[in-house]
């Protein structure tokens, strides 16, 4: 069967722009100042993230290859009929290999459908697998998130929705709840949901995680300055900033900030407009939530699904749960 790609919407290089524009502006006018973490995957903040995902301190990869690679035969065994395996967010498709390969290995009848906004890594992806699973029929779709899942979750296959790394940890709990509806309402009763969640842990380990010794995460965070003054025409001496991490161990969330290391105005062109910082003023770029096992049944208890499993790894630090629509 020939693969296909579907573009349902994409976003246009102006819209993007523009987006980035507006939040910069409003951003950078607050008080506390922020920008939005999703700024940090142009090309070259993904190439980084692909390096942080790498190094030894960020476990999140290497745990959730560990769940997956000892547990996928118990997941996908869970799945009782012929059925679609849609991915959220494509990703570089590494773990999702582990899934592909114990599908095939037990000869069952699925499709792999990729989604995502991006049309280049949905494109990329499916070129990748196709190149190694050549008889797994693939499905790629250009979308947003709830339009995709509105589009394919039909009831006459069973599907099984993917939502792995530790992208959940961009929600704090209550809007984790509220995608866990917006979900819900679009799967039928049986369907499944396999998703990871970082869990709260010795906030050591946290902070060399988002921290690391060679300055990988610090190089990704003040690429988004970079990107400031290569798009939109901005001013910043990388050196006048520093990347800080810490974890507010009362919400769970470890938080990523540039400060400003003088007192400073820094002009953006494409904003016309200078904005001062402070002497350590600190601008806020990243939320990452940690779960606890209570939270995750919560999600499930709230959302009218039934947690079915919660698979950790040796150390306990990640967790894949296998969520059922009832
Ligand atoms: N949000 C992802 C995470 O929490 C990616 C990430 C890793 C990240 N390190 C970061 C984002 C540092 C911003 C800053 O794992």
């Amino acid at each position: 069967m020939a693969n296909s790609l579907t573009v349902l919407e994409r976003q246009s290089p102006e819209k993007l722009r523009n987006d980035f524009r507006q939040d910069v502006l409003h951003g950078l006018s607050a008080n506390p100042k922020r920008i939005p973490s999703r700024h940090f995957y142009d090309a070259v903040g993904s190439r980084i993230f692909q390096e942080i995902m790498d190094m030894p301190e960020y476990y999140l990869t290497d745990c959730e290859r560990e769940i997956l690679q000892k547990h996928s035969p118990e997941i996908v065994a869970a799945v009782d009929r012929p059925f679609r395996m849609i991915e959220l967010g494509a990703g570089d498709g590494r773990k999702t290999r582990i899934l592909l390969e114990e599908l095939q290995k037990q000869g069952r009848d699925f499709e792999y459908t990729p989604l995502d906004i991006s049309e280049s890594a949905v494109a990329g992806l499916l070129e990748d697998v196709s190149a190694d699973y050549p008889k797994i029929p693939m499905r790629g779709l250009v979308c947003e998130y709830n339009h995709g899942l509105e589009y394919l979750c039909h009831a006459d296959r069973r599907n099984l929705v993917l939502f792995l790394g530790s992208s959940i940890g961009n929600f704090s709990l209550d809007e984790a709840s509220a995608f866990f509806g917006r979900l819900r309402a679009m799967l039928n009763p049986g369907d499944l949901c396999l998703v990871g969640f970082d869990l709260v842990k010795d906030p050591a380990v946290l902070q060399r995680a988002y921290d690391d010794a060679a300055g990988i995460t610090r190089r990704f965070n003040l690429n988004l300055l970079s990107r400031i003054n290569n798009e939109l025409g901005g001013h910043f001496d990388l050196d006048g900033f520093q990347h800080y991490a810490s974890y507010d161990a009362g919400r769970s969330t470890m938080e990523s900030y540039l400060l400003s290391r003088r007192r400073q105005s820094v002009r953006i062109e494409a904003l016309g407009h200078d904005f001062d910082f402070g002497a350590w003023e600190a601008v806020h770029v990243e939320f990452s939530w940690k779960y606890s096992e209570g939270d995750i049944a919560m999600l499930a208890e709230r959302n009218n699904f039934r947690l079915k499993r919660v698979y950790t790894d040796d150390r306990d630090y990640f967790a894949v749960s296998l969520f059922e629509a009832v």
